[in-house]
């Protein structure tokens, strides 16, 4: 298995993905996120098995941070495995890519909305208690709301995290 950024052509094989293994909605999102400015291609990853096939995906783009100022960081989502191909490492060998390619860009945090008995193996904490609130309005349980804190992460990055709008597409 090989991990590497998304090109062009695994884009119809990623939307698939995304909606077998989470939500149609999830799969837009991904098109919208790639319209939008918020993209990071260099930080969108596909799992790939040695002759080609797209086995799992990880984007992670930018949202916005809110205090006296803003900041953007990055989000984790959405992440899916094929569901013929989950609970046999992928997922897990994703994350901790895209962890380290955030962490070689010298990127503070990446935030995530997740299963709560998952994402802490990563290094994944309760986001709230180091001051990072999900966005006005939300109703989570505080152990879904995580934040991975990387190197250049200090405690001025806190406040309230601002969505851009091609999210609300996942709440609809
Ligand atoms: C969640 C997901 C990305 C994990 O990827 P994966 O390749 O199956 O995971 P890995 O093989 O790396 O890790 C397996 C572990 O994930 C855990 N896991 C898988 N799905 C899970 C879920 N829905 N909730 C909590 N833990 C889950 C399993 O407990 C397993 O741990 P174990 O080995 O201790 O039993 C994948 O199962 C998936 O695409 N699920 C559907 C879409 C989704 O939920 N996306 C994430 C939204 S936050």
């Amino acid at each position: 298995m090989l991990i590497r950024p998304e090109t062009l052509e695994d884009y119809a094989a990623i939307r698939r993905i995304v909606a077998a293994a989470a939500r149609p909605q999830d799969a837009r999102l991904v098109d919208l996120i790639r319209e939008s400015d918020r993209y990071l291609p260099d930080l969108s990853f596909v799992a790939v098995d040695e002759d080609g096939p797209v086995l799992g995906y990880l984007m992670l783009s930018r949202v916005d941070l809110v205090s006296d100022v803003t900041r953007q960081v990055l989000c984790l989502a959405p992440m899916a495995v094929a569901p013929t191909r989950q609970r046999a490492g992928v997922g897990s060998t994703l994350i901790r890519h895209g962890l380290g390619a955030a962490e070689a860009q010298d990127e503070p945090l990446v935030l995530v909305l997740g299963h709560a008995t998952y994402y802490p193996r990563f290094g994944f904490e309760p986001a709230r208690p180091l001051g990072i609130e999900p966005p006005n309005g939300w109703t989570i349980p505080d152990e879904v709301w995580m934040v991975r804190r990387l190197g250049t992460y200090t405690a001025e990055y806190r406040g309230r995290v601002r969505y851009p709008p091609v999210f609300d597409v996942t709440r609809a």
